[in-house]
């Protein structure tokens, strides 16, 4: 097993399937994935199992997407490991004075497993809920 910092467009839909979530065009997972910090873990075939990618403007904004470990393999710290490697590169980015706004959007009764890395969950007594809204092409609406 070792941790890669790529993935095709293809392997990223097919992580995106095995678990479950909505597919849109390679095109669009290739412009992605091209902008994005990526973590792949891969099995000793060279099989992606996981994945984590940050999204950072390179000021104080970064965003947490597509945490994924494929089932078979969940439950066997993988996901901590990808979440572990988020943080050490977020502090790895912190210069003397600076901070970051870490986000991201937890997918249904996930919350928890992000929590036991420090992020908390929205609304509370300081902050308003986090939102966010899907834009299509009428053309490729389900
Ligand atoms: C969420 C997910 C990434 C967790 O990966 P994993 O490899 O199973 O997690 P780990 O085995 O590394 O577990 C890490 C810790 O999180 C906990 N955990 C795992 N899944 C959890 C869940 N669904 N809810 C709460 N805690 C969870 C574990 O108990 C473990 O705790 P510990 O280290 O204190 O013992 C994985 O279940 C997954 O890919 N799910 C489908 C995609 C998804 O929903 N991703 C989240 C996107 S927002």
């Amino acid at each position: 097993m070792n941790i890669t910092n790529s993935i095709t467009p293809e392997e990223y839909m097919g992580l995106r399937k095995i678990v479950g979530w909505n597919e849109f065009p390679l095109e669009e997972a290739e412009a992605g994935l091209k902008n994005s910090i990526i973590w792949c873990i891969r099995d000793d075939d060279d099989r992606a199992i996981g994945l984590a990618r940050v999204l950072w403007d390179h000021g104080y904004v970064m965003y947490i997407a597509d945490v994924i470990v494929i089932p078979e393999y969940q439950g066997r710290g993988l996901g901590r490991l990808l979440m572990e490697k988020i943080l050490d590169f977020i502090h790895e980015q912190l210069k003397p004075g600076y901070r970051f706004m870490v986000s991201l959007c937890s997918a249904k009764g996930k919350d928890s497993f992000y929590e036991k890395f420090g992020f908390v969950a929205r609304p509370n007594d300081d902050v308003g809920p986090g939102m966010h809204q899907w834009f299509y092409n009428e053309a490729n609406k389900e």
